[in-house]
């Protein structure tokens, strides 16, 4: 034993002083041999990513156990066995040969050497040279050149002019698969250059120009205690690089499979890569969000709003939250005449169609710009100093955002009197103020009028003004519409009363929602709220057509979805199967995208309260939407904002603080999207859920399954051939942050749509949900029931606490 022990070390350390830096004519290497870089730093030799079982040569972290890889040769030609030899041939080629001596992998050289080498030096960097060259600069090839995923510091990401090398890097497919994937960071040369990541042919994201200091995109990459970055820009070359402050760090950029530009850095005590920064912090980092001239506010509800002086091209899609056609002057422009509006701490727009001077100052700028009536903005190129340089923009001004701390003054076009407007002093402001006051007592006055007429044209009915706004249904209508509420064409007895499907004569189908508990409010209070909620429009939320307020009769009348609702096919044994993996995705992200809608982008904050399966319909083609949206605030008695004696909610999806408490905010809705976001993946109601091992409802479950690594097993055995691990893994963990027990822990609907959306980012591990144990008590054999409740809270909460 002792002397087996003594062999091992002895080997191990031989193994050490024999660890070459070098590949030789003499000395290839094969699989399970490697080089290592004379510091220590840097390992290159034969691995297998992750699960995958094809070989590749790569180049690693000696000190790193878990193996992180910076550089894979063969990355699209993987070997199939262990049989592989990386060597150098007597004309300065490395080549990868397998064992029927097929070339695999080589570089390439037109250049002679008479003892080529191939070294690894610490840097990372594999170089081919002369032998006993140790300049830095003399080498007839460089890994550092063909980049793959990583970019270490002191490599470029950029383009040389004169060769014409592309030093651009590429996301790996997955984990297990260091192929070309989706996405792309380049050097964008048009204009004053950027980098852009790209997925196939459309612009994912973009650096903006550099400003002397950082990229416009990244104020917070600025030379700091750690790393210095640089942007050189001349006529051979344009790159960016970073470099290390302290050679002892170990850090990496990482375009990573989903597409982000994540930077970690090596921490030793926990032996861990940190995520030091993702470049792209938030949506308004997906390139182009608003369109043209608009920018994009990430604290902002909705987050795109015009540039002053301009307004949405075409308001009704502006709306409907579709910004891609961005915003249009307000007035036009008169080329000489005009003037400039400056703006301030913003990302500035794309430079792909600019031009720029490095000689010139910004007075000088801005008259190039005037002189120049295609030239649409200017600014300075450094804000160093003072600011120097000038950087001309043409054609429309996109991918602008709200970055505070940028320095780089942005004067955008306008027209003269856009201008003056802000210059000219109390004067015309005061007639500003008494024009205004006469137009709008006129305007009231016309109102009055119109008011006034109507009432005694339509005498008898209780109407008023709005009565434009949201049509109103007879009862005789609505009655032959639905062969007079008979019972087979009941479709549902879902919350606050019966729908029913009817078909308007010569209309559309539609389904009527016939409110049977409805004492709240008075009548012009009820319509308010209906024309407020009727203004709600999105893909994924059931249209509001009108509805019919007669008598005693209190109906809704929704536009009719045809395929049911959600619960209708995931909890049914036989149903199920006909919702994908695929299917499920895109409902899950639409049911997250309408929520987002009523959380934040419509004009008015909805707080759904009662969101669960049976509220979400499918269109013809399965497209989720959101339904009885708002009909909580209608219904909840006391309209105090945050708080309600009324609990109007679901077992099962209520959140702690509102089922107990009666305290509801977005985060409430954020716990109940989490729970249906848990039934979609595992097909499973939370409520009905047992196990034989444990006393969890499903999230508690989710939750252990997680922790254990297992969460793949919560998923629904029917979708094992169509999903998709990545996902469904995202999905729960998304799942689990927005069930947590504490409010302030769930995500905002910004984040969950942001992390479904980007496969990719890094998720935050959940905390323990609420309510893991809670589950249904009542009668279990009663699967029909509506498990709905509407009651006050203290029955609730004796409810709640019966296990
Ligand atoms: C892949 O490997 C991970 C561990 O790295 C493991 O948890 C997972 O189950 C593997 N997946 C497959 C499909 O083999
Ligand atoms: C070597 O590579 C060639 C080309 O990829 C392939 O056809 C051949 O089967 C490989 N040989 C072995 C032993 O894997
Ligand atoms: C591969 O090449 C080596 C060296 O050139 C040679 O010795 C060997 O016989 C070759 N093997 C095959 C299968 O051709
Ligand atoms: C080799 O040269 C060709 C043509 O110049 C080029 O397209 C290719 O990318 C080069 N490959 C490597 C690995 O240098
Ligand atoms: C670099 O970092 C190491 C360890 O983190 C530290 O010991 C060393 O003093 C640092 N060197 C400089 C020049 O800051
Ligand atoms: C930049 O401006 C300076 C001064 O006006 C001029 O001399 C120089 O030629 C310009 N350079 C380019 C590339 O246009
Ligand atoms: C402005 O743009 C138009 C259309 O792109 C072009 O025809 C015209 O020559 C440009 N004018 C100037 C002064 O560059």
């Amino acid at each position: 034993m002792k002397f087996l022990a003594f062999l091992f070390i002895y080997f191990n350390f031989l193994s050490i002083v024999l660890a070459l830096d070098t590949i030789t004519i003499d000395q290839p290497i094969k699989d399970g041999d490697t080089i290592v870089s004379s510091g220590g730093v840097y390992e290159l030799g034969f691995f297998r990513p992750g699960n995958s079982t094809n070989r590749y040569v790569g180049i690693w972290y000696k000190k790193i156990s878990t193996g992180t890889v910076v550089w894979v040769a063969n990355r699209n030609n993987p070997l199939s066995d262990s049989s592989g030899v990386l060597m150098i041939n007597p004309d300065g080629i490395l080549v990868l040969v397998n064992s029927t001596n097929v070339t695999i992998w080589s570089t390439n050289s037109s250049t002679i050497l008479k003892n080529p080498i191939a070294r690894l030096l610490d840097s990372g960097n594999l170089v081919i040279r002369e032998e006993n060259e140790n300049r830095p600069e003399f080498f007839t090839w460089q890994s550092f050149d063909y980049p793959g995923d990583t970019l270490l510091p002191g490599m470029k990401l950029g383009r040389n002019l004169v060769t014409g090398l592309d030093w651009y890097s590429s996301s790996w497919k997955s984990p297990d698969d260091p192929a070309i994937g989706e996405f792309v960071e380049r050097m964008d040369v048009q204009g004053y250059p950027q980098l852009f990541v790209w997925k196939g042919s459309s612009i994912t994201f973009s650096s903006g120009p550099w400003n002397g200091l950082a990229f416009s995109s990244s104020p917070s990459l600025q030379p700091n205690t750690y790393f210095t970055f640089g942007f050189v820009l001349n006529q051979e070359e344009v790159y960016y690089k970073y470099d290390l402050k302290n050679g002892s760090l170990l850090t990496r950029v990482v375009l990573t499979p989903g597409g982000l530009i994540n930077h970690y850095t090596w921490i030793d005590r926990t032996q861990s890569w940190f995520l030091y920064l993702t470049a792209q912090f938030d949506n308004c980092d997906r390139f182009a969000l608003c369109g043209p001239y608009a920018r994009c506010v990430i604290n902002n509800s909705p987050p795109c709003d015009c540039l002053r002086g301009f307004e949405p091209k075409y308001p009704q899609e502006w709306d409907a939250a579709d910004w891609s056609s961005g915003c249009v002057r307000r007035t036009p422009l008169a080329c000489q005449q005009d003037g400039f509006r400056k703006f301030t701490g913003i990302k500035v727009p794309d430079t792909q169609k600019s031009w720029f001077n490095e000689s010139i100052g910004l007075e000088e700028c801005g008259k190039l710009c005037l002189a120049d009536c295609n030239c649409t903005a200017y600014s300075n190129m450094d804000v160093r100093d003072g600011g120097s340089g000038c950087l001309l923009w043409f054609g429309d001004l996109i991918d602008i955002r709200e970055l505070s701390p940028n320095q780089q003054d942005l004067f955008v076009r306008v027209a003269a009197s856009e201008v003056d407007k802000k210059r000219k002093k109390k004067k015309s402001r005061l007639i500003a103020i008494v024009s205004a006051v006469a137009a709008t007592c006129i305007l009231s006055l016309l109102a009055w009028c119109a008011l006034f007429h109507r009432r005694k044209k339509s005498k008898g009915r209780e109407v008023g003004a709005d009565d434009m706004e949201l049509p109103l249904f007879d009862l005789v209508t609505v009655a032959n519409a639905t062969k007079n509420f008979s019972s087979a064409n009941i479709i549902g007895e879902g919350g606050f009363g019966p729908v029913y499907k009817g078909k308007l004569r010569n209309g559309p189908e539609i389904a009527v929602k016939r409110l049977s508990e409805y004492s709240g409010q008075g009548l012009q209070e009820l319509k308010n709220e209906l024309i407020l909620i009727s203004k709600l429009q999105h893909r994924n939320l059931v249209k509001l057509l009108g509805c019919c307020l007669e008598g005693v009769e209190r109906m809704l009348i929704y536009e009719y979805m045809p395929n049911n609702s959600l619960d209708y096919f995931i909890f049914d044994p036989s149903r199920k199967e006909s919702l994908s993996w695929r299917n499920r995705y895109e409902i899950a992200m639409g049911i997250s995208r309408g929520l987002l809608y009523l959380h934040q982008d419509s004009r008015l904050r909805i707080i759904h309260r009662d969101l669960k399966a049976s509220n979400i319909l499918l269109d013809t083609d399965l497209n989720p939407r959101i339904s009885d949206f708002g009909l909580a605030k209608i219904f909840g008695a006391d309209q105090m904002e945050g708080k309600t004696k009324r609990v109007i909610g679901t077992y099962g999806y209520m959140s702690p603080e509102y089922a107990v408490d009666g305290k509801y905010s977005v985060k409430s809705d954020v716990f109940s999207l989490g729970v249906l976001l848990l039934e979609i993946v595992s097909g499973r109601k939370n409520r009905k859920f047992h196990h034989l091992s444990h006393h969890h409802n499903l999230l508690g479950h989710a939750w252990l399954l997680l922790n254990e690594g297992k969460a793949l097993e919560l998923m629904d055995e029917c979708l094992k051939d169509s999903y998709v691990e990545s996902q469904v893994l995202r999905c729960i963990q998304v799942s689990l942050l927005c069930v947590q027990k504490l409010p302030e822990d769930r995500p905002t609907m910004a984040s969950v749509v942001f992390w479904l959306s980007n496969d990719g980012v890094e998720l935050p591990q959940p905390k323990q949900p609420g309510f893991f144990i809670e589950r249904d008590s009542t009668n279990q054999s009663n699967e029909s029931t509506d498990e709905r409740c509407v009651t006050d809270n203290e029955l609730s909460l004796t409810i709640l606490e019966a296990r």
